[in-house]
């Protein structure tokens, strides 16, 4: 495969295939970005605002409580090989913290501020409420995240998160850790899911990301990073390079694909 354009969306570790249609219909939105000439990074932060406003996903207005029971903290990460990198961590009010980190990317902090100040990040928007009890049994969600090449060649990664559950008020995991929960580079981007600390300890996404420079294939190097885990701990990671996409974890995991081939 060669790819010219094209992104990939998961909805978490531990997501079952039902939730898959909201993975789709982010996907596509952010495929038509790409198909339109636009950046990879806006397409991986519009992908991660439908499914942050999906509220079906634990990240956004899906997100779990922590332990206190009435707290919601979020975390989200995003960057690009063309050298855009921004981070935010247990943000509280925002609707859409993948866009808060999206402008700590691309904007000075005093903007970003303003932009609080303004309400143009939006105000946290919690569904829990509106969603009937009996669709969080047995579920337990995790990350949302997105990678995407764009008609340039630039990569991009973008993971946004609740946490996990059972959570401490102040902890942070994985998502919003560059290498950790995403990277990207000139050999392609990838996202992580599943148990952060566990997931920083191994550096999971700079680990499969050497992999893949290192001239193992994309696939390869995805499962062999889902391998360093024992089955206990839930992980996944979806990646993208110039010759194709892949996606490996050891639970199930909604996701979707849509790449343009040259
Ligand atoms: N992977 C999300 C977290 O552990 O916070």
């Amino acid at each position: 495969m060669d790819i010219a354009f094209g992104v990939v969306v998961h909805g978490g570790a531990g997501t079952p295939e039902t939730l898959s249609d909201g993975c789709k219909e982010a996907c596509r939105v952010a495929f038509d970005i790409l198909g339109a000439g636009g950046q990879a990074l806006e397409a991986v932060v519009e992908a991660c605002r439908i499914m942050e406003d999906d509220g079906r996903f634990n990240a956004g207005s899906g997100s779990v409580l922590r332990l206190d029971g009435k707290t919601v903290e979020m975390d989200a990460g995003v960057m690009d090989s063309a050298g855009k990198l921004g981070m935010v961590m247990n943000m509280r009010g925002f609707r859409n913290p993948v866009k808060a980190a999206r402008a700590a990317a691309v904007e000075r902090h005093e903007k970003i501020c303003a932009l609080l100040k303004e309400g143009r990040l939006g105000e946290l928007n919690p569904l829990w409420g509106d969603i009937d009890s009996s669709f969080f049994e047995g579920l337990s969600c995790d990350t949302v995240g997105a990678v995407a090449v764009d008609q340039r060649g630039v990569f991009a990664a973008a993971a946004s998160t609740g946490g996990a559950t059972p959570m401490l008020v102040g902890r942070v995991g994985d998502t919003p850790m560059i290498g950790c929960g995403f990277y990207a580079g000139p050999a392609g981007a990838f996202a992580a899911t599943g148990i952060g600390e566990e997931i920083i300890r191994r550096m999971l996404a700079k680990e499969v990301y050497d992999r893949l420079a290192r001239g193992d294939d994309l696939l390869s190097a995805c499962r062999g990073g889902t391998g360093l885990f024992p089955e206990n701990i839930p992980v996944g990671l979806i990646g993208i390079s110039p010759g194709g996409y892949a996606a490996s974890a050891n639970r199930p995991m909604a996701h979707h694909a849509m790449v343009r081939e040259h």
